[in-house]
């Protein structure tokens, strides 16, 4: 007997059989088939041949691959009941439930007691399909590995990317050659990490940004994933997500993995990019008040550290306001005896010594300029020179002798007398000032990775804002240390890196954006000489790569001078008038022609309207740039396209390139053919070339 299964978006089928009641599997998973294509003819097509030296049968690449069948590879779940003893259990068909687009399918192993569930959801205006799984046992056991619905990879791919990154260098594509055996990626840190984002893109044959097919798969937890991509013996390939191994520390009757999203695409990874970051938008993501403009934020750190002064931060918001800000955002340093990273973490009062009068007054003088008023925390964490530990101790996860972070602990999310205590110092600070914006930090990995630490946090978040729907929340961990689908359904932005240095920001934000889109993403202007990388760029340079997302200041601007704050105030202006539609823009990475050009097109929703910033990180090998080619275009449309930032052009540059003339009207077939000649430039400058479609 075959059962077959499909689940479609407008871009994408995916076709699930089965045989004789056992585990479905993913016999299809492409471009959208036809929706009178005959799934039992395509379940018989998708058998394979028998060769000698091989077993009599293959052993299914299931949604949950079983040790039961000798499946040649890893498997979907590693369980042991009580007694420590591994279970291999033999799923059966159980039940299935299709409504519209979801999809559930369950299956049971009677001996062992079990329940294994499957769950896709197509969500057709994004192009993602979301994948989930959950196991269910009649007596309590322990979980040790649990993959969300395995999917198999397409032989057609050459090459997978999955992410590394460190502290100030996150979102580093790491691409690797499919070969026999496994690429195993297992973040045992507790967080999402700098290190360990957690996706893999799969581009077929050598399918580029903006031409051929891929598949591409993020796993929405914040507590640490595992990704095995394997090529088995016998040339199939399986990708298993799921959350890091023997994270759940007790055992228990069920269980479930976090959603693993999926998408295939055939306009080239950047469509992939694209079903991330509008379901990220339109999924994941809820603001308080979703028709409020993105407010150019106004951040501290990097102006004051801990020497927290009232007139000195009342003179930096007027300064801040002046530029453009609308949001100051007070960090680090308000609270306890906050004077420096060695203590009082954990102490969420305000500082009488350096606010006697509370916080009134700053979030006054704060308001008077026009701004709303943001304030960090780091919840989760604990210094061992504080009252709070001193009164707590048993909070703090791991050892008394572990290895500090920062000199800092972490506080046991899974207490529900922890959670409350947050719960309540921070409520406190929320109802007493006029707050609508919450930096949520979390500086250090854990002493163990633990499930419950992850759910604990989730739950003191939801808590939070279901008590203030008004408060908006930013992710940072020392800059992008926790970005996910999962932190993102509680938050409303990414500090998404501590480098302010628009250089590095340049690529962090290109990586960034296979996920992510410009709304969620937080970029600062930093200080001239940044504090992170020691370079110096331009105020142009740093103006307009933090323009590319959404747009803030971390510098002291009384350092500017009169010209950078001029050029400054206009890249804020501009991004003003253009935010409504950039925010909510599709960004597309453009393919690089030309290595030191790193571009990226925002285009609107209507396709009416788009900018692309042309990013020159180094100088090119050649003398002149190479044609930059647009791309998402209606070939037969004219564009109207205009230099907006012609007055950067370099005294180096004699020649006649148009752009720095006049507006040209270009066709999108040229455009994506040929592409745009740009003007010749330094390294460290951005072209901004924006183009309204004429016809
Ligand atoms: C780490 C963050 O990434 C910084 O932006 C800043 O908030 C500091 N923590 C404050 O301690």
């Amino acid at each position: 007997m075959t059962q077959t299964w499909r689940i479609d978006t407008a871009e994408q089928t995916l076709v699930l059989a089965a045989r004789d009641a056992r585990l479905a599997q993913v016999v299809y998973w492409g471009p959208a088939l036809a929706a009178d294509t005959d799934l039992n003819m395509l379940a018989q097509a998708s058998a394979l041949d028998v060769a000698a030296g091989m077993l009599d049968d293959h052993p299914e690449l299931s949604i949950c691959p079983e040790a039961s069948q000798s499946f040649p590879g890893q498997v979907g779940l590693v369980v042991f009941d009580a007694t420590g003893a591994q279970i291999h259990p033999k799923f059966r068909y159980a039940c299935e439930d299709q409504d519209g687009a979801a999809l559930r399918l369950s299956y049971t192993d009677e001996t062992h007691g079990l329940t294994y569930t499957a769950t896709f959801e197509a969500c057709c205006d994004t192009n993602i399909i979301v994948a989930q799984a959950s196991l269910t046992a009649q007596t309590p056991v322990r979980l040790h590995w649990l993959a969300a619905p395995v999917m198999p990879a397409s032989q057609a791919a050459t090459h997978m990317i999955d992410y590394a990154g460190r502290w100030c260098g996150e979102f580093q594509e790491v691409k690797t050659s499919w070969t026999a055996g496994i690429r195993l990626r297992e973040n045992p840190t507790g967080r999402t990490g700098h290190e360990h984002f957690p996706a893999l893109v799969v581009p077929e044959l050598e399918g580029t940004y903006a031409r051929g097919g891929a598949h591409a798969f993020h796993y929405g937890w914040s507590g640490g994933h595992r990704m095995i991509a394997e090529e088995l013996p016998d040339g199939r390939r399986q990708v298993q997500f799921g959350a890091a191994t023997g994270i759940e520390k007790t055992a228990d009757t069920s269980f479930q993995t976090a959603p693993l999203y999926l998408t295939y695409s055939e306009k080239g990874i950047n469509g992939c990019a694209v079903a991330f970051q509008r379901h990220a938008r339109k999924h994941i993501v809820t603001f308080p008040d979703p028709d409020r403009p993105r407010p150019v934020h106004y951040n501290c750190w990097e102006a004051v550290y801990f020497d927290h002064n009232l007139p000195e931060l009342q003179e930096i918001a007027t300064r801040a306001a002046a530029l453009g800000a609308e949001r100051f955002v007070l960090d680090d340093g308000w609270f306890g005896t906050r004077d420096d990273d060695t203590r009082a973490l954990s102490e969420w009062t305000v500082d009488a010594r350096k606010y006697p009068d509370g916080l009134t007054p700053l979030i006054d003088h704060i308001h008077a300029q026009g701004m709303s008023f943001g304030i960090w925390f780091e919840p989760e964490m604990i210094n061992p020179v504080s009252t709070v530990y001193d009164a707590h101790p048993e909070w703090a996860l791991g050892d008394r002798d572990q290895i500090l972070g920062r000199n800092q602990m972490v506080l046991n999310m899974a207490l529900p007398e922890v959670r409350g205590f947050l719960f309540d110092r921070i409520a406190a600070i929320l109802r007493a000032y006029d707050v609508d914006y919450i930096k949520w930090d979390h500086n250090r990995v854990l002493p163990q990775p633990d499930a419950a630490q992850t759910r604990g946090t989730y739950q003191l978040l939801d808590q939070l804002r279901a008590e203030f729907p008004h408060v908006e929340i930013e992710s940072c961990a020392s800059g992008g240390g926790r970005i996910d689908f999962g932190i993102l359904q509680r938050t409303q932005r990414v500090w998404l890196s501590d480098s302010n240095d628009a250089l590095e920001r340049a690529r962090i934000q290109h990586g960034a954006s296979m996920f992510l889109p410009a709304s969620v993403t937080g970029s600062h202007v930093g200080p001239r000489h940044c504090h992170t990388s020691g370079r110096v760029h331009s105020m142009a340079f740093r103006g307009w790569i933090a323009a590319q997302r959404h747009m803030g200041f971390e510098m002291d601007p009384r350092e500017l001078t009169d010209e950078e704050a001029k050029t400054l105030t206009e890249i804020t202006v501009w991004w003003k008038a253009e935010r409504a539609w950039l925010m909510q823009a599709d960004i597309l990475r453009l393919d690089r022609l030309d290595p030191s050009i790193l571009a990226e097109m925002h285009l609107a929703q209507d396709a009416q309207t788009f900018v692309v910033f042309a990013n020159k990180i180094d100088s090119s090998k050649q003398i002149l740039p190479r044609p930059l080619r647009l791309t998402g275009l209606d070939a037969d449309a004219l564009y109207h396209i205009t230099l907006e930032n012609r007055d950067e052009q370099s005294h180096l540059s004699r020649g006649p390139a148009v752009l720095k003339l006049h507006d040209v009207t270009l066709s999108g077939q040229y455009l994506m053919h040929h592409g745009l000649n740009l003007p010749w430039s330094f390294p460290n400058q951005t072209w901004v070339i924006k183009g309204l479609r004429q016809s």
